[in-house]
């Protein structure tokens, strides 16, 4: 056994109860955050408390994820009645109720059709989960030379070396390199639609980019498209009118598995259970995670088509169908929130809710147009993106200063690049959205 005192510096004495130097923060400016810390302590419905108890406006719903609002006392209460019956459960050759109850109440909330649940714990995991899925299933059907896995520009599919191959932001595989035998597709960001109010009317055509990468590689080499069907990360990119209706046919005249990354439109943030629903375009993998659980416990899941599973799991031979799995999948702590939450969106009616009053939204955030440094506008929903011109030699240094203004006087909005981010709980007021806007314009003006 591992003596400490026979082992020079074992513990690490320079480190100060709650200094902030151990905690190295993810997608964080570390010394520029500990330089300026900005903590929250507290939560509740539409808003953070900071530790001195100024209340913040929450405007993204967390990172895209808290869609019911703030400890829901339905969540809460599941979560704590579970970690007092049972921990913990592998579920591996072994499972318990909640993991099966969580599933069928997820299968029947997404497309019919897309009937079985794999649980992961987050949504790179789910991303990475979809891709093997994929991969595995034309082995299973007998096309074991489609490997490739083809991606779109400005994607964003979480971290796993599986997102960031088939994502579409360099910042993310600079440091790390990708997988090879990866391709990705034109971006839908076209400028001839900018302030578009829902989806733009150019750009359908994007989608035969998928033909040219049929026409280069071969469809014989290609196993999965993944593409989020509204773009968040990278700016709030709405898919134009008849984009995914086009990606559906190609990929499914070529066999090519089409996955949805829904980790963050699913659970109501365009106004339905999830994107595919909203758009009427039935993918045949879904990944999806944040909303599962209103973010409480950590959860992803991919939901497969019933065609890909029977190929998978039914047709498989005896013994592990699929060689994938957590030590947390299906975690009983987030299935209690899971099966929580799922109700509380059907018992509160948040999807049907979101839907109506996403007009609402649309205009108030719309009203920016003509404010200073607003280039573009892109709404669907309850989510927007507000793109600013950047300033000269310093790209998205004045969208990080409206974050800063923001938060400094009550609001919380998100920042990615250029863009200023909006997706709010389900559960936000007009009142509270027309807060949120005018707030925005008024920093806007005043910002240099
Ligand atoms: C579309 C999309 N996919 C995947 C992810 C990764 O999810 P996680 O951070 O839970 O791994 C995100 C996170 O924001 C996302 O927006």
């Amino acid at each position: 056994m591992l003596d400490p005192q026979s082992v020079p510096n074992a513990l690490p004495s320079a480190v100060a109860p709650n200094a902030l130097g151990a905690f190295w923060m993810p997608f964080t400016a570390n010394k520029a955050f500990k330089a300026h810390p900005r903590l929250l302590a507290r939560a509740e419905g539409m808003y953070y408390f900071t530790p001195g108890g100024e209340p913040i406006l929450d405007g993204t719903a967390g990172l895209w994820c808290v869609n019911a609002g703030h400890a829901r006392s339905e969540i809460t209460a599941a979560i704590r009645e579970q970690a007092g019956v049972m921990d913990f459960a592998p579920t591996f050759n072994l499972a318990h109720p909640l993991a099966f109850a969580a599933a069928s109440k997820l299968a029947l909330m997404f497309p019919a059709g897309l009937d079985h649940v794999f649980f992961t714990n987050s949504g790179s995991e789910a991303v990475d989960t979809a891709l093997k899925i994929a991969l595995a299933y034309q082995k299973a059907i007998g096309q074991g030379t489609r490997t490739r896995l083809i991606g779109r520009e400005r994607g964003y599919h979480g971290t796993g070396f599986g997102g960031i191959s088939v994502g579409g932001i360099v910042n993310n595989r600079r440091a790390f390199g990708s997988l090879g035998g990866v391709d990705h597709l034109r971006h839908t960001h076209l400028p001839e639609n900018a302030f578009s109010i829902g989806q733009p009317a150019h750009g359908a055509d994007l989608a035969d980019d998928l033909e040219r990468m049929v026409a280069l590689h071969g469809a014989e080499t290609i196993a999965a498209v993944i593409v989020e069907p509204l773009a968040g990360s990278t700016g709030v990119l709405v898919p134009p009118v008849g984009y995914l209706e086009r990606l559906r046919d190609i990929a499914t005249r070529h066999g090519i598995v089409l996955i949805f990354d829904e980790v963050i439109t699913a659970f109501g943030r365009l106004g339905s259970a999830t994107a595919a629903d909203h758009f009427g375009v039935r993918p045949d993998l879904i990944a999806c995670a944040k909303g599962l659980t209103n973010a409480t416990v950590p959860m992803g899941a991919v939901v497969a088509a019933n065609h890909i599973h029977a190929a998978i799991v039914d047709a498989g031979p005896a013994g592990i169908e699929l060689f994938h799995g957590y030590t947390y999948s299906a975690h009983p702590l987030a299935c209690a929130a899971a099966i929580a939450t799922l109700d509380l969106y059907v018992a509160d009616g948040l999807f049907g809710r979101a839907a109506a009053l996403a007009p609402h939204f649309a205009a108030a955030v719309h009203a920016l147009r003509g404010h200073r440094h607003v280039v573009d506008i892109r709404s669907l929903g309850l989510v927007a993106g507000i793109e600013l011109a950047p300033r000269d030699g310093a790209p998205g240094v004045r969208a990080t200063e409206l974050f800063q203004r923001a938060f400094d006087s009550g609001l919380l909005v998100r920042v990615t690049g250029e863009t200023i981010a909006l997706s709010p709980p389900l559960i936000i007021s007009e009142a509270q959205i027309d807060e949120i806007f005018g707030r925005i314009g008024i920093i806007l003006d005043d910002l240099g």
